[in-house]
């Protein structure tokens, strides 16, 4: 059965941190996969979530089986940290929310669930959009279409041209938006866009799909969460992606969840009742103990406290490194503007760099980005920057 199978190409982000730990040059930098590091270059277990291990070691009670939509206190906590405590949808009791394994789990069971809601549907995506969108959606049986998002030259969101582009979606499609710290680019929408792209789905019937990777990365969690919380108290139904891997740094752990937003507080029983159904025959339910780590911190005041401390200090030090980047670059006398970094957001940026030179600064210099330039800002540090700043300097003269 397997003998006529060919090897498939590796997928370009995950197989560059293979590339990244096999290299053993000790100047070498990872600016590959979006995984926070400190200024160690390390990925260190938050105190807040090493807190909250050490009380389920002695508080679990039990490891049964968890149920399909995961935890109901976790579901019910997340469902507040995305649209906060006194968001009407909540009130109205109009969502459905489901722990899932990692945004990934979470992508793909909408996906499933957009698929069996009207077989085929197409959603939009913005290009360049993050990778494995791609497959995640259209494996489901998701058409897939592309509205014009980021412009490389000018490094800023091509919006008149995304709004014409959506003008052509028709009733029914479906538009993917990134809620915050857009993956690729780095480049958010701003109120006013939300608004205006809000308008526009009302008005021509399109069904909204937000993936939040990264709330709290960008300028904190409630400005990070303005556009799904605009957009739920706008429209009648939409579907959200999130995921915990980064705000938690529980990459490993697997912990996302899917948010479901119905007209009315019946119609969310009923896709309730499909959602759990579409789990139960892809994985039957999500593995438990991270959503048990989220839901002991949001649960807690003192760790609650503690780990927003932490994760403040991740997002200034992201925008600070935003900053400090664009200056070693100044400071290089590098002819290209590279003030772009600094207004963008979260963990990525292109730098508008060629293959030819990514390779270079990989080969010469140890320095590992995504083939189309993308650089996670988190991986820089104070002891790396200048060393980032002269390589690039050196290969784009
Ligand atoms: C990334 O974009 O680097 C992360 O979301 C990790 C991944 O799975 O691609």
């Amino acid at each position: 059965m397997f003998e006529k199978l060919t090897a498939l190409p590796p997928d370009p982000i995950l197989s560059l941190m293979g590339l990244f730990r096999q290299d053993t040059r000790s100047n070498k930098v990872d600016l590959g996969v979006g995984v926070y590091k400190d200024e160690q270059g390390n990925t260190p277990i938050m105190a807040a979530v090493h807190a909250a291990e050490t009380r389920l070691l002695t508080e679990e009670t039990t490891k049964t089986y968890i149920g399909m939509a995961g935890s109901a206190l976790f579901n019910e906590r997340i469902a507040e940290l995305l649209l906060g405590n006194d968001h009407p949808a909540i009130k109205d009791k109009r969502i459905v929310t489901a722990q899932t394994p990692g945004g990934c789990g979470a992508l793909r069971m909408v996906a499933e669930f957009l698929h069996q809601c009207a077989p085929g549907s197409t959603v939009w995506v913005s290009d360049p959009t993050w990778g494995n969108h791609i497959p995640l959606l259209s494996s489901a049986g998701l058409q897939l279409k592309t509205y014009p998002y980021y412009d490389g030259v000018k490094k800023e969101i091509r919006f008149d041209a995304m709004m014409s582009a959506l003008e052509q979606a028709a009733k029914g499609d479906i538009v993917l938006l990134h809620g915050c710290c857009h993956n690729p680019s780095g480049a958010d929408l701003d109120k006013d866009q939300w608004h205006a792209v809000t308008e526009l789905m009302l008005r021509k019937g399109l069904l909204p799909f937000i993936d939040i990777a990264y709330q709290g990365l960008g300028d904190g969690l409630d400005e990070d969460a303005y556009g799904v919380r605009y957009v739920a108290a706008h429209v009648p139904e939409m579907v959200v992606a999130g995921s915990c891997s980064k705000n938690f740094g529980l990459y490993r752990e697997r912990v996302g969840y899917l948010v479901v937003l119905s007209a009315s507080a019946e119609q969310a029983v009923n896709a309730g009742s499909q959602v759990m159904t579409t789990i139960r025959a892809h994985y039957s339910m999500p593995p438990s103990h991270g959503a048990a780590i989220v839901e002991t911190i949001l649960s807690s005041v003192d760790l609650k406290k503690q780990w927003l401390d932490e994760l403040n200090v991740m997002n200034q030090r992201i925008n600070g490194l935003r900053r400090e980047l664009n200056l070693a670059l100044q400071q290089q006398g590098v002819d290209q503007d590279f003030s772009f970094i600094e207004r963008q957001k979260g963990m990525f940026s292109f730098l508008g760099i060629n293959k030819k030179q990514i390779l270079r600064l990989r080969e010469e210099f140890a320095i590992y980005m995504v083939d189309s330039s993308r650089v996670n800002v988190a991986g820089l540090a104070s002891g790396n920057i200048e060393y980032v700043a002269s390589s690039i300097a050196a290969v784009i003269r």
